[in-house]
């Protein structure tokens, strides 16, 4: 009856379906460029590929449904904390593209390009070039330093609202389920 406005079932699938793929992605670059060259480095830098395309192409799917259903009403909060969660998630927006753009802009100037899922060939953004190409690669690690900082900040933030602030925001974004399980007790 008096349930607090919620994301969407689909925007609650995405969030949690992307966030699962993110943090995987970023574990996987962080851990294959330590590895030596070898028939596992190669196959973990073509998995991260694909797994960095299909994020860009699901964050395009979640950015058009979050462009035409919108977002639940904000709580009640001071505005400073409006304005950094909306910054906050505006920059995690910006950098659904930024990085799989940088990154996937980076290997074709590294002569790699991406043949997605070992059978679609892309086309390349940008011509093989070295210097280009240490730029690229620089930017898509800043990028993706920037990422998780920004979702250390994201996640923390929600794990305040939850256990400090005992505001109900977590819900917000929590499969219908749970909550239901979770109410009236
Ligand atoms: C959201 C998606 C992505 C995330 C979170 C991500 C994250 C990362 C991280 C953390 C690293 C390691 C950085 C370091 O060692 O300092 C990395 C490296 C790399 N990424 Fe991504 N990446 C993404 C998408 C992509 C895409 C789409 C491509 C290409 C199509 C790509 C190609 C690469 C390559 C080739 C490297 C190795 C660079 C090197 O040799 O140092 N990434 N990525
Ligand atoms: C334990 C992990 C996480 C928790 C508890 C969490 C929680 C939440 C909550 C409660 C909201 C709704 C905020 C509001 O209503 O104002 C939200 C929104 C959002 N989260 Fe997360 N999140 C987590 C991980 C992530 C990760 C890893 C990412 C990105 C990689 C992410 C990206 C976003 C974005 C972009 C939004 C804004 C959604 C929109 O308005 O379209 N989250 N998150």
């Amino acid at each position: 009856m008096n349930a607090a406005p919620r994301y969407d079932p689909t925007a609650i699938a995405l969030h949690w379906l992307l966030a699962a793929m993110i943090l995987g992605t970023l574990g996987m670059g962080l851990y294959m460029t330590g590895l030596p060259f070898s028939p596992a480095r190669l196959k973990l830098f073509n998995w991260h590929k694909w797994a960095g395309m299909s994020i860009l192409f699901l964050s395009a799917v979640r950015l058009a449904w979050r462009v035409s259903h919108g977002r639940p009403p904000s709580p009640a909060m001071p505005a400073w904390q409006r304005r950094a969660a909306q910054f906050t998630h505006a920059a995690l927006y910006a950098l659904f593209f930024g990085l799989p753009l940088a990154g996937w802009a980076y290997s074709s100037a590294a002569g790699f390009p991406v043949v997605l899922f070992g059978v679609l060939p892309l086309p390349d953004l940008v011509s093989p070039d070295r210097a280009l190409s240490d730029s690229l690669r620089a930017l898509h690690h800043a990028l993706a330093y920037t990422l998780g900082a920004l979702i250390a900040l994201h996640v923390a933030a929600a794990l305040k609202h939850q256990f400090i602030d005992h505001d109900g925001l977590m819900r917000r974004m929590w499969p219908a389920w749970r909550r239901r399980a979770t109410e009236g007790s």
